[in-house]
């Protein structure tokens, strides 16, 4: 089963989380950029991300490879944005045809909106539940031992 962990990362958190799943599993990653970054920051990433995915916008993304015959499995990887996914997600998922795919799913936040991220996330795809399923508390800005085993226990799923 060849996996494959698509994400996109803001400010660390997720790509952190990527690399430990990736190195667990042996998954290969592949990292989302739009073409107009959001800003980081205090204010102004909460402005234009917040409006971004309050929107369900698909953001212009950086040209990137990805050959969908070699995975069997598509990783999603996000920071929760105003309890739904980072619209970098949305753009991917509109752009290829994944029907036939098992498909998990990682989010990072600070306190709440995964759930229902997971839920857009499944309405997207079209789907009706995911593989597996992960909830991080901002895993790089807030390192907690309980991180790992909540990754391990994940990857074992993925096994
Ligand atoms: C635009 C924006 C909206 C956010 N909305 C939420 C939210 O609804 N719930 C939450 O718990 N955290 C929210 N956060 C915090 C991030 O999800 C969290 O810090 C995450 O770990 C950041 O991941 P990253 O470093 O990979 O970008 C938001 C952050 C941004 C920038």
């Amino acid at each position: 089963m060849k996996t494959l962990i698509v994400y996109y990362s803001l400010e660390g958190n997720t790509e952190f989380a990527a690399k430990q799943i990736a190195e667990m599993t042996g998954a290969d990653l592949l990292r989302l950029e739009p073409v107009k970054a959001y800003p980081t920051g205090k204010v102004g990433k909460f402005i234009w991300g917040g409006k971004s995915a309050v929107m369900s916008e698909t953001p212009e993304l950086q040209s990137y490879a990805f050959d969908s015959a070699a995975y069997d499995r598509i990783v999603f990887g996000f920071p929760v944005w105003a309890s739904t996914i980072a619209p970098p997600l949305r753009t991917f998922i509109h752009s290829h045809d994944l029907s036939g795919k098992k498909i998990a799913a990682f989010a990072c936040q600070t306190a709440n909106g995964a759930d229902k991220a997971f839920g857009k996330l499944r309405s997207e795809l079209g789907i009706e539940a995911l593989e597996a399923e992960l909830v991080l508390l901002d895993p790089k800005t807030k390192p907690d031992a309980g991180n790992d085993r909540k990754i391990r226990d994940f990857c074992e799923k993925l096994q």
